[in-house]
Order: structure tokens, then sequence, then C-alpha cells
């Protein structure tokens, strides 16, 4: 790998960070029809009848897709109103799921080819059920094995630590819920049309998202020496929490945990002291107050706080000690250009600690051994 193939950047990492407005447009691409209402994805082949009988939804995935799966779960729970559960792929192959052939299970794997995704996906199968694959190379196993299959657009992905990948994934996601809800007739025509310009705003929005950069590099730079770091959200803003966590693991072996903002306080709450680096991410216009008033208490009790928050939303500003702003989209797509800050954090950091970035220690870009 020479120095070119980066096209100038220090590390694969960063220049896959950098790539994301790019690859969200490509997953949009053909698929978003400029003066259309609906969605094509003719590529997944998934009609009304092949939704006749489903009453559950299951993702099975591993690592950075299985946090992507997370945040599927509540979209479409919301949007088409179907169950969804979402699962560790090696846990879920060791056991015996109750999934049938009125399941409909989602295999996320960039690779296509994690070893425990696609035992999952065989056990579902066997069952009965029928898989919708969401990866990231065309011809590789999960998809191939799949009934139907969505691609993701990020083009091949270098760095251990997944950053393109990631975002493609919540892409896809986000095509795919709004198919369901058209197809299941859960959503109204106005959300559907709002969301779908929202959906075509999300590279520019990225794009401006990296212009946090910078100030992401000086706080990594400040901070380089901590020994832990706690990430804390609600609803979809959890998901992402856990997201920036691994990231903040895998690239800097920093010990981090990400908790569910109102679970906090029934138990590790303790854990905060002064001057614990706690992110805390609020982007979730709808849960608001309950986030405030959890960064309060977290504040109360001394901790450092950078916080998540949209555009405008001044209060968060108030009580943190440091804000990133979001630029503003619905509640249900932040994740997308949010992340972008978390990535961006963790790299840095890990460059500062003077790490093989692109090659943690320890960890392989896919698992395909049982
Ligand atoms: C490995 C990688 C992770 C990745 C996970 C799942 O552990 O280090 O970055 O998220 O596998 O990979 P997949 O290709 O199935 O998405």
């Amino acid at each position: 790998m020479n120095k070119a193939d980066k096209r100038g950047y220090p590390h694969y990492m960063l220049k896959e960070i950098y790539e994301q407005p790019e690859v969200i447009e490509n997953t949009l691409k053909d698929r978003l029809i400029p003066g259309s209402e609906d969605i094509n994805l003719s590529d997944i082949k998934l009609t009304q009848s092949d939704l006749d009988g489903v009453h559950r939804m299951v993702v099975v995935a591993c690592g950075t897709s299985y946090h992507a799966g997370l945040a599927g779960k509540y979209l479409i729970e919301k949007f088409a109103g179907i169950p969804v559960e979402v699962e560790i792929a090696s846990e879920f192959r060791y056991r015996d799921p109750a999934v049938d052939k009125n399941s409909l299970i989602i295999a996320i794997s960039q690779s296509g080819e994690t070893a425990d995704t696609l035992d999952a996906m065989r056990k579902a199968k066997q069952k009965g059920a029928r898989i919708i694959a969401i990866s990231n190379v065309a011809g590789s196993t999960i998809p191939r094995e799949a009934d139907h299959s969505l691609y993701t657009c990020a083009g091949p992905e270098i760095s251990i630590a997944s950053t393109k990948a990631y975002t493609s994934q919540l892409i896809a996601l986000y095509l795919l819920t709004l198919k369901l809800a058209q197809l299941k007739g859960g959503i109204d025509r106005e959300t559907y049309r709002q969301r779908l310009e929202a959906l075509s705003s999300l590279p520019e929005k990225a794009r401006k998202m990296l212009d946090c950069s910078g100030e992401m590099k000086e706080l990594a730079g400040r901070h380089k020496d901590m020994e832990k770091i706690i990430y804390l959200g609600r609803g979809l803003d959890y998901a992402l929490a856990l997201e920036g966590s691994l990231k903040l693991k895998e690239t800097c072996y920093i010990h981090s945990a990400a908790y569910p903002a109102g679970e906090f306080r029934h138990g590790p709450m303790a854990l905060v002291e002064e001057g614990l680096f706690v992110f805390f991410l609020a982007t979730q216009d709808a849960l608001l107050d309950k986030s405030l008033a959890n960064l309060r208490e977290i504040k109360d009790r001394g901790a450092y706080v950078v916080a998540l928050a949209k555009e405008g939303s001044r209060e968060v500003g108030e009580v943190a000690d440091r804000v990133i702003y979001v630029p503003e989209v619905p509640d249900e797509f932040t994740s997308a250009p949010a992340v972008i800050p978390l990535q961006l954090f963790a790299y840095y950091m890990a460059a500062a600690r003077g790490h093989d970035v692109d090659k943690p220690r320890s960890l392989v870009k896919s698992v395909t051994d049982s």
C-alpha cells in the first residue's frame, strides 16, 4: 500500500471518513429518483407479497454492522410497524432461535463473509425464514445465499475500523425502512415525502459535518492520555453511542463503555467522578428534555461533558462543557452525519497516541473462521 492509495491522507481511516459524503451519494444514487415518490430498490426484489404474513424481523450481525442494525430496529418499528429484534450473530447461531417462515431476517455484513453472520443466516434459512442481506461486497457469500440483497456502495474499505461502510449501511437501512413502510402502508404521504427530501440532503449534511475535523483533532490531542470514557445517548443516540465507543476501543485501546442515558442512573452513575470524560449524544429532538435532565445530573457530579446536539439546540450548550453541532435533519437520520465527529475523535486520538491506526492490534477486517 503506497502513499498514493491514500490520496494524500496519512491513513486510510481518515481518507475513508472523508469519503462519506460521496459514499452516501452513491448509496442513494439510482434509488432516489428525482421528481418521483418511489424508491427504486429493484436490486432487492422485495414486493408486497413478500411481506404477507411477516410478523417479525430479526437483524443478525457483528461489530459495527450490529450497531447499524440497532438503528434499523428503531426506524423499521417506527415507520413500518414491524417488530424487529437485533441479535449478535455469534449468540443467535448457537441457540435455538424462534424464527420460522413468517420471519424476515436482515443479515448485515460489510464483507459479506463474516462466519458468525453467515451461519446465523443459514440457521434462520433452515427454519424457513427469508433473508435480506445488506452487504458491501458484490458476489460475497452472504448476499449470494440470501433471498434478497441490498448493496451498500461504500467502495473498498481498507481501514480495519469501519467508518464509511457503517454510514452506507445506515443509508441502506433508511431506504429499506421507507420501502417497507410504503409496502405496509404504514406511513402517511406527507411524512414519506419529507423523509425522502431529508434523505437526499444527507450528502451535503455529512460534508458540513466534516468541518468539525479541526476541533476534533484539537480535542483528541488535549485528551489523548485519558484512561476511560463513557458514551451516553437515548434512542438512536444509544445505538450511535455504542458505535462511537467501539471506534475508540478499536483504535485507541482505551476502556470505554456506552449506556442508554436513562439506564445510566441504575448503577453506572456510580462511576462518575470529577473530570470523567463523557460523550453525551443529544441529537434527538423528541427526547431532548429527557436528555437534558440526564446531562445535568452528570454535570452535577463533576464529569467533563462533550455533547453532540442539533444546530440551534442552545440548552445543551448551556449545560455541557463543549458542544459539537450536527446539521439539522429529522431525528431518524441524524446518526449518519453525527457519527462523523465520533469517528474523527477516535482517529485523531489514535494518531496522537502513535498507534497503527489502520491496523489496530489483535483485529482483522473480517472474521471468517468459526
Ligand atoms: C470485524 C471487524 C469489524 C466489523 C466486524 C463485522 O470484527 O474488525 O470492524 O464490524 O468484523 O464485519 P462485517 O464484514 O460482517 O460487517
